[in-house]
């Protein structure tokens, strides 16, 4: 068990819609941000979990969801106005504990994460410092420059889509982190790529959607029943 997580859940779901934060939606009767923490719990490296949550869910997460968080032993975290302002206070709590050889970075709005996938990124990490889920883009993609009056094909051989976990040798995050000074990044892996490390690419499955938008849950809904068909999960 050497594997740190941080499961930043510090957003508030604007897109969701919703008056609270979307990561408190039911999924199969559970909220989001549970499912992802049991799949990520589940797993035989992972030894610490720690949460990135906002001050304005703290008092659910401590009184309602109180004995989950305890139970699964996940430690609540202060997150920020940014993504990477929570991811940065992950990394702070696990910096110096040296049993941790790697770090996973995990959305909890992606609560479908596949155990075999885990094992995936987690080996390739183990090899080359920095690896992360993702997806070969299926879709046809258009570039446009002139707002659509007129467009071009992009060729999407060469194109994925980036996921979760993203997982990372500790001192590599560190020093991303260290180095990262505000211009925006919508991944940690962008962050990584700043500082000159290589980002490994493991093919993950699309049944690790984040959820987004309300009907990303209808979705899910139905992968989670498939994934217990095929117990695949
Ligand atoms: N997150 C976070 N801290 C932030 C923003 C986001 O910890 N300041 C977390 C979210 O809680 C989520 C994950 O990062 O688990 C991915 O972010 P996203 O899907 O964009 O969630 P939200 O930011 O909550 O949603 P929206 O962008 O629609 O407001
Ligand atoms: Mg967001």
């Amino acid at each position: 068990q050497n594997v740190a997580v941080i499961l930043p859940a510090a957003g508030s779901g604007r897109r969701f819609g919703q008056d609270e934060n979307k990561l408190f939606a039911r999924l199969a009767g559970h909220p989001i941000w549970l499912v992802a923490a049991e799949r990520l719990r589940a797993h035989r490296r992972v030894a610490r979990i720690v949460m990135p949550i906002s001050d304005q869910d703290r008092p659910r997460f401590e009184g309602e969801f109180g004995s989950q968080v305890d139970t699964l032993g996940i430690e609540l975290a202060c997150g920020g106005a940014e993504r990477t302002d929570s991811v940065r206070a992950g990394v702070e709590r696990v910096a110096d504990d040296t049993a941790v050889q790697l770090i996973a970075i995990h959305d909890a709005a992606r609560p479908l994460v596949r155990n075999a996938d885990l094992d995936a990124v987690f080996a390739k990490a183990d090899q080359t410092g920095a690896a992360i889920l993702a997806t070969p883009v299926t879709a046809t993609v258009k570039q446009s420059l002139d707002a659509g009056a007129s467009c071009r094909t992009v060729d999407r051989s060469t194109l994925w889509l980036a996921q979760t976990p993203q997982v990372f040798a500790l001192d590599v995050l560190q020093r991303a982190y260290a180095k990262h000074r505000g211009r925006p990044a919508t991944d940690d892996a962008e962050l990584v790529g700043r500082i000159g490390v290589q980002v490994a690419l493991v093919p993950g499955s699309p049944d690790n959607l984040k959820i987004t938008h309300p009907n990303d849950l209808i979705v899910a809904e139905a992968i989670l029943k498939t994934q217990h068909e095929s117990n695949h999960a």
